[in-house]
């Protein structure tokens, strides 16, 4: 393949570089605004090309040494080599692209900068060990970029310490397992009150296994120890000697480890802030996704009556269990697939909502959305953690008279490519 030199423009989505090369576009993962680089072609398509950095002939303005020394192989980080600002600025331009390209805005409300969110390392409480045993050695890690390969890390610097910590103790553990070249996966997270681990294996655990997981539990005093063959509803606790919670508003929200919250506590704080900051007070709101109740107890100290629609069983449990434990009464739940024609339709059964609050996954959701013309509130926020799929159903609830007025970018995950924000809509 083609060896040639370039000069990087810009960034673009995911964080790759963007050159110009006889005619193409070309992608080069690891390039920083600026940089002069010697570059290798690893693929041409019909009006783009990708490229690998050879060398840095002369770096970009906004270039800055990476924290880690896997950066760049590892898949967890893509922006490590850019400054802060050069990080949020391109988290904006992300934003301020998907409303106009996708979303197809005319005039979409100013974009404010991106707030910064303390502390930028070590803020991630919740991840994903890959494992795999290759020839007596036990990797643990993550999987490289667009790979299935393994990155064995000693430590990772976004990682929470108490989870750092765990790193080596946790791959001596899978190595005394008689099955550990049966252990995928292991999930570690750990909240305001301890930490907790699920042990993945596709062959069932032998007693001496269960032993040694029971003995690793107590020496690292985790809160629990859980055990997953297959899907999340098989999971089988081995230990729990604490529980699993996180503070907020200074309410106490518990999870199990199977549950969804997110990853990074501070940034979670200032996300519910701005959320509520939009939600101000009212009669119904409606929490769509409300996973174990991260904006549903928040907005039940500011509405008098809540409405939480999730899919996940379990998560609706906890989210009952720890609006009980707030004392609210207002609170009521509802289980739905909000993909699913029952599900949307399951909501014409729930008082009317002067306020709705979205939070759906990555992909979005165009179901729903369309569904809104019928509900109509006073006012929607959308919290996405995908702004191409946000500036999609953000099209979507325009064409249906609801009013973009407000879309704030937050920082959740510094030296990765992903963006969260918050969007309000309002209805007259
Ligand atoms: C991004 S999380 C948000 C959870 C919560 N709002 C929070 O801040 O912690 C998305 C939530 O949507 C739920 N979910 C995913 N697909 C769903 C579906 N089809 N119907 C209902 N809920 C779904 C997940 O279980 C998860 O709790």
């Amino acid at each position: 393949m083609s060896v040639i030199d370039l000069k990087v423009e810009k960034l673009v989505t995911g964080g790759r570089g963007l050159a110009r090369w006889d005619g193409l576009a070309v992608f080069i993962p690891g390039a920083a605004p600026g940089d002069h680089l010697r570059v290798r072609i690893t693929g041409t398509h019909r009006n783009h090309a990708t490229a690998e950095i050879i060398t840095i002939l002369e770096s970009g303005p906004h270039r800055t040494p990476p924290l880690c020394p896997r950066f760049g192989v590892c898949g967890g980080c893509q922006l490590q080599h850019l400054t802060m600002a050069e990080q949020r600025r391109l988290k904006r331009d992300v934003v301020v692209d998907s409303l106009a390209r996708i979303g197809r805005f005319d005039a979409p409300p100013p974009i404010p900068e991106v707030a910064e969110v303390s502390p930028m390392w070590a803020y991630r409480r919740k991840a994903a060990f890959k494992v795999r045993v290759v020839r007596d050695r036990t990797l643990l890690g993550f999987h490289q970029t667009s790979s299935h390969r393994i990155v064995d890390l000693e430590q990772c610097p976004v990682l929470r310490p108490e989870l750092n910590a765990l790193m080596q103790p946790l791959r001596a553990l899978v190595n005394t397992l008689s099955i550990r070249a049966r252990v995928p996966q292991l999930d570690v997270m750990v909240g305001d009150t301890g930490i907790g681990v699920i042990v993945h294996i596709i062959d069932p655990m032998s007693d001496q296994d269960r032993d040694r997981c029971l003995e690793f539990a107590r020496m690292h005093h985790l809160a629990r120890l859980d055990v997953q063959q297959g899907r999340k509803d098989r999971l089988v606790s081995l230990v729990q000697q604490g529980v699993l919670a996180y503070h907020l508003e200074g309410m106490t929200l518990k999870f199990l480890p199977v549950d969804f919250i997110q990853i990074n506590a501070e940034g979670n704080i200032n996300l519910v802030a701005r959320a509520m900051h939009a939600a101000g007070k009212g009669g119904v709101a409606w929490d769509l996704f409300s996973g174990i109740g991260n904006f549903t107890l928040p907005l039940a100290k500011r509405y008098e009556g809540v409405a939480a629609v999730e899919g996940n069983r379990s998560s609706l449990d906890r989210l009952r269990l720890n609006s009980r434990k707030a004392g609210f009464l207002h609170t009521h739940t509802l289980q739905a697939d909000l993909f699913s024609r029952e599900g949307l339709e399951a909501l014409s059964h729930l008082p009317t909502p002067e306020l709705v609050l979205m939070d759906p996954p990555r992909e979005g959701a165009v179901a729903l959305c369309k569904h809104m013309g019928q509900h109509r509130p006073r006012r929607l926020i959308y919290v996405s953690c995908d702004p191409a799929t946000f500036g999609r159903d953000a099209a979507i609830l325009g064409h249906l008279g609801g009013q973009l007025v407000a879309v704030t970018p937050v920082d959740l995950f510094p030296h990765t490519s992903h963006v969260e924000l918050v969007a309000v809509f309002d209805w007259q």
